[in-house]
């Protein structure tokens, strides 16, 4: 099924128009995996031209897409979710080389993307309009009544970050398909080979030519000239506040939904279960070794009951399994690239020199980077402030609530916050003035289930994600007003 990919052996081309193309420019971007530095292949950096190509095709595939029945396009989105089930394992397999996530995360990434793409079929079919009688409104007769349903925005530009090359991708397509929209996915240069399997899933299970097309090639080269085409008529990103933010700026008027960085806490109280926390704060901040915006990103615990809960962190980080992510039970693998992994050791170093206590972890070889816990983490330290995407985290003491409810709030980024308490009404307090898209109470910070909203406050994003907000996202209301001559 995925032969059509290849030009050659190693060499992959992009579905544009319904075909698999192979680059008019010849130009080529080497991915090499961050597992081991050997090549995963080699993929198109398209031109300008051929980017206006793709637009083009997405542009007229929309003109019928939109009045596609909504029962036939589930059906298309049921045989890709299919598909991904059948080929979890081999996809799986591509997506651990290409972004060296562990075995297990990167099959449950294709099973769980298959599940967002059936719910989205399901929530699209049940969409409700509204009619609504003019005369609600004070000096308006019985003749009017406005019949409002969601229309498409045209074409959606999709960009997706490395971490969740498949997911992030999918969970932009499916829902603005299903909105009748046409899609340019612009996957993450390391992850655009993982994505390329997922549009042929697409492919394979009937989306029409020209209605799921794909651009690789650099963000830094092609990105700016994408994202202020005319012919592209919303933007859905995740990925880092700085792309984020540029993109927001040079685009003006055009429709995004921005889901980007975080530095998610969990605020750790004297009443609370110290071991359901750790487990969870662990499990939050060090899978995929922290590359996950919603990982837990920083700690901020009362002072009585630190110590404990240092301890117990410490017990359980010296388990995590550290290295190839081919290997079972891997929890620590290697980072995207080593730049990644300089920046970390920035901040670490950062760190020390303003004070920070290392209780774990120091070893750094290449791009793998060890899980590193910190104590008494200051303000001043770029550790309390700067998202690391990756497996450090450090804990910052505080005296009461408040004054956690404070620094929490301090951070430029607002996605989640935890809160760790046996008492509600405490739970609840700091929940009202956390400026967060979300709180979790007592548990980890994490997107799924993946239906309920998503969302980043501040630096954070802007607009929300989750199957029917995204939906909704990507449509927007049509009313036709239907006027009597008489009042009926
Ligand atoms: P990134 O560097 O911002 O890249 C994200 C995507 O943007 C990639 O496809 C990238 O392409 C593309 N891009 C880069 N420059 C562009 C430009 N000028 N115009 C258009 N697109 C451009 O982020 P990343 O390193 O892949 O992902 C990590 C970041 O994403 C973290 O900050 C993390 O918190 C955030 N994230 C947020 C969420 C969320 O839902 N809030 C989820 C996951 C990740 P190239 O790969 O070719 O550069
Ligand atoms: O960082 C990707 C974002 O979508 C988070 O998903 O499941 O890791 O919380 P999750």
């Amino acid at each position: 099924m995925f032969n059509e990919l290849f030009q050659e052996k190693n060499v992959y081309r992009n579905l544009v128009g319904g075909r698999w193309i192979e680059s008019k420019t010849g130009k080529l971007i080497d991915i090499y995996s961050p597992i081991d530095g050997s090549l995963v292949g080699r993929v198109p950096a398209m031109s300008k031209e051929e980017v206006n190509y793709v637009i083009k095709n997405a542009n007229e595939a929309q003109k019928d897409w939109m009045n596609y029945p909504i029962n036939k396009k589930a059906e298309i989105l049921y045989r890709a979710a299919a598909i991904l089930d059948e080929r979890a394992e081999e996809m799986g397999k591509i997506l651990t080389y290409e972004t060296a996530k562990d075995r297990k995360s990167a099959v449950g990434e294709i099973n769980r993307t298959a599940d967002f793409i059936r719910f989205t079929a399901d929530a699209a079919k049940s969409l409700e309009g509204d009619v609504l009688p003019g005369d609600s409104f004070p000096g308006t007769k019985r003749n009017k009544l406005s019949f409002v349903r969601r229309v498409p925005l045209g074409v959606v530009l999709a960009i997706s970050p490395f971490n969740y090359p498949i997911n992030l991708s999918a969970s932009k397509i499916a829902p603005a398909l299903m909105a009748g929209n046409s899609v340019v996915l612009k996957p993450p240069t390391q992850g655009s080979i993982s994505s390329l399997f997922l549009a042929q899933v697409f492919k394979a299970a009937g989306v029409p030519d020209g209605v799921l097309n794909t651009v690789t090639g650099r963000g830094s080269e092609i990105g700016d000239y994408i994202v202020t085409h005319p012919e592209i008529h919303f933007i859905n990103f995740t990925g880092s506040t700085d792309v984020g933010a540029h993109i927001s700026e040079i685009t003006s008027m055009k429709p995004l939904l921005l889901e980007l960085g975080g530095k998610d806490a969990a605020i750790v109280l004297e009443d609370s279960d110290l071991e359901l926390a750790a487990d969870n704060i662990v499990s939050g901040a060090f899978s995929y070794s922290g590359q996950r915006c919603t990982a837990v990103k920083r700690i901020l615990v009362v002072d009585q009951v630190a110590d404990k809960l240092v301890e117990l962190l410490t017990e359980r980080i010296k388990k995590l399994k550290v290295g190839d992510p081919r290997e079972e039970g891997t929890v620590i693998v290697p980072l995207i690239n080593e730049k990644a992994a300089d920046f970390i050791m920035e901040l670490v170093e950062d760190a020390l020199q303003k004070g920070a206590k290392r209780v774990y972890g120091e070893k750094r070889e290449g791009n793998l980077i060890e899980p590193m816990l910190f104590d008494n983490v200051t303000l001043d330290m770029r550790i309390a402030w700067e998202e690391p995407f990756g497996p450090v985290l450090p804990v910052i003491r505080v005296n009461n609530i408040d004054e956690a409810i404070e620094i929490a709030n301090k951070s430029e980024y607002g996605l989640q916050s935890s809160v760790f308490t046996k008492d509600i009404d405490k739970a609840f307090y700091i929940a009202d003035r956390l400026e967060v898209g979300t709180v979790q109470i007592n548990n980890k910070t994490e997107r799924g289930p993946d239906h309920f909203p998503f969302l980043g406050v501040k630096s954070s994003g802007m607009g929300t994600q989750g199957i029917k907000y995204s939906i909704e996202a990507m449509s927007r209301p049509k009313a036709v007003v239907l006027n009597f001559n008489k009042d009926y």
